[in-house]
């Protein structure tokens, strides 16, 4: 997606340059406006934490927005914020929250041009004698459940502590009350008091299995199609909720919706692999180095990592090493902020076949404190063959996919890889003008057009990037 997008930028940038070569850089540093980028980037990545009751100060309105432009220029460039660790380029991720290149390049540059609001249309645009304009401004549905209405809900109470070490997580058991065996296909939460909680897990009680977890930017956990959990009759789910540094308890009181699988169906079952990374010999230069492996004994289908952190963390590193000595980087995770625990939940399974070599890699500060035991990440499988590899369910419901209208030129069309570069016009709400590459829900479309083509087009927003929908030609090429 990132590459993609890159691309697309890149492409715009050269086109622009061809124009006007003089005219380009000045143009491209005033484009970017708040009431069309900037709300864009603020609803995908920041107002789950940044709102009115949310875990950091509000990023809704203009100005809200305006007065913090230069710290949001730099927290975007050095990556500090939305706060992801992982590195573009391995596995993909459907629960990335991480800001693209394109994003941060949105970002910088509206700030250094003095944080436009908008080109005037809103003041242009007033229906006769209507009242005053609409106000644009970021949003956040907290009331919404993602996955829809759920099967179950449970309350969650972090009155009932039973509080480990000198950590910041609180254990709660929740009772779902299951006279027989169910399966879960997924889960989702919504906390009580959005101030306080960074993170809760959810784990089956009775065996430790890993169920999901929720964190600001992605509340739910949802498995692929025709794969779940096995939730035995009586089985206790166990909450822990992260403050994320905080001490004591937040005083949680949170809403868990659980979806079941048909009891007519027979889904593959979710099981977990466990490694511990421990000290390797030497660690150069004040870090430490932690591994673990483990050599697949079948076929295996990846879901989803989850990997404890504690303080000092540095890199998370996993590989699958096949018998011919070919490797493929599943995660690379850097600079990863410790208040911030984060699964990583592949968009489509990782099938590995039997005799792979699956490996952790961990760096630690030189102080940190490594437990003898070593410390766990949890591989969550699907055992047997390779799972079909259509989007997981999860990554085609992420965060509301939202619609545009596109009126443009098609430039070029790439059969081969399903995409079309098109130079269009304004995208109310959505980006500026410009020439980009867009993918299409079906490839058979690209079929009736050809460069120079007038077209209409919905934009629908995606985890994998924006993509065209139902493709009208308003005018053919001459
Ligand atoms: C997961 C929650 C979360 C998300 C998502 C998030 N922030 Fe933050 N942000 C925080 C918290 C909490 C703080 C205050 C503490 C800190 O600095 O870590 C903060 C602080 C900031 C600050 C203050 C300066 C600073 O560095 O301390 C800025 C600016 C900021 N965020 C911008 C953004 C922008 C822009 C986005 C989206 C691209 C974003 N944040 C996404 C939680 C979040």
């Amino acid at each position: 997606v990132r590459a993609h997008l890159g691309a697309a930028l890149g492409a715009s940038y050269l086109l622009l340059g061809c124009a006007s070569a003089a005219f380009a850089h000045a143009q491209l540093t005033t484009t970017v406006q708040f009431d069309r980028e900037v709300v864009h980037i603020l609803d995908n990545h920041c107002v789950m934490c940044h709102a009115d009751g949310g875990l950091a100060f509000p990023l809704l309105t203009y100005e809200q927005t305006y007065a913090a432009r230069w710290q949001i220029r730099q927290d975007a460039l050095n990556r500090h914020m939305a706060p992801w660790a992982a590195v573009p380029g391995y596995g993909e991720l459907a629960n990335d929250n991480g800001l693209t290149q394109r994003e941060i390049d949105f970002l910088s540059s509206w700030a250094e041009s003095y944080g436009p609001r908008n080109n005037g249309q809103v003041y242009t645009r007033i229906a006769l004698g209507s009242a005053a304009p609409p106000v644009v401004q970021a949003h956040f549905d907290f009331s919404r459940w993602v996955l829809g209405t759920p099967d179950l809900r449970l309350p969650v109470a972090d009155r009932a502590v039973v509080s480990g070490a000198a950590t910041a997580v609180q254990r709660v058991s929740v009772d779902p009350k299951l006279s027989s065996d169910r399966w879960l296909r997924g889960l989702e939460y919504h906390p009580g008091d959005r101030r306080g909680v960074h993170a809760v897990s959810f784990f089956v009680q009775e065996t430790g299995q890993w169920l999901g977890s929720w964190t600001p930017w992605h509340p739910y956990m949802s498995l692929p199609e025709g794969v779940a959990y096995r939730l035995a009759a009586g089985s206790h789910i166990s909450a822990e909720i992260d403050s994320g540094g905080a001490s004591g308890p937040v005083g949680e009181r949170g809403s868990l919706g659980l979806y079941f699988a048909s009891p007519q169906t027979t889904p593959r079952s979710v099981s977990d692999i466990m490694l511990h990374v421990n000290v390797a010999a030497g660690g150069a230069g004040g870090s430490r180095k932690l591994v673990a492996a483990t050599t697949l004994e079948q076929d295996t289908n990846i879901l989803a990592l989850q990997p404890q952190i504690l303080p000092g963390v540095q890199s998370i590193e996993v590989a699958a090493r096949r018998p011919d000595g070919t490797a493929q980087i599943l995660l690379f995770a850097k600079d990863i902020p410790l208040a911030w625990p984060t699964p990583y939940l592949f968009a489509r399974p990782v099938a590995l076949a039997k005799g792979v070599r699956l490996s952790v890699i961990e760096h630690y500060g030189g102080d940190a404190a490594v437990p003898a035991a070593g410390i766990p990440m949890t591989v969550s499988t699907c055992a047997g063959p390779a799972l079909a590899t259509q989007q997981a369910h999860a990554s085609t419901v992420t965060a509301a996919a939202q619609r545009f209208k596109l009126t443009g030129t098609i430039k070029s069309v790439d059969t081969q890889s399903g995409r079309v570069l098109v130079q269009h016009g304004d995208i109310p709400g959505f980006m500026g003008a410009m020439t980009m590459f867009y993918g299409v829900d079906k490839p058979e479309e690209l079929q009736k057009v050809t460069a120079g083509d007038r077209i209409q087009s919905d934009v629908v927003t995606g985890a994998a990037g924006p993509y065209l929908e139902n493709i009208q030609v308003i005018g053919k090429a001459r």
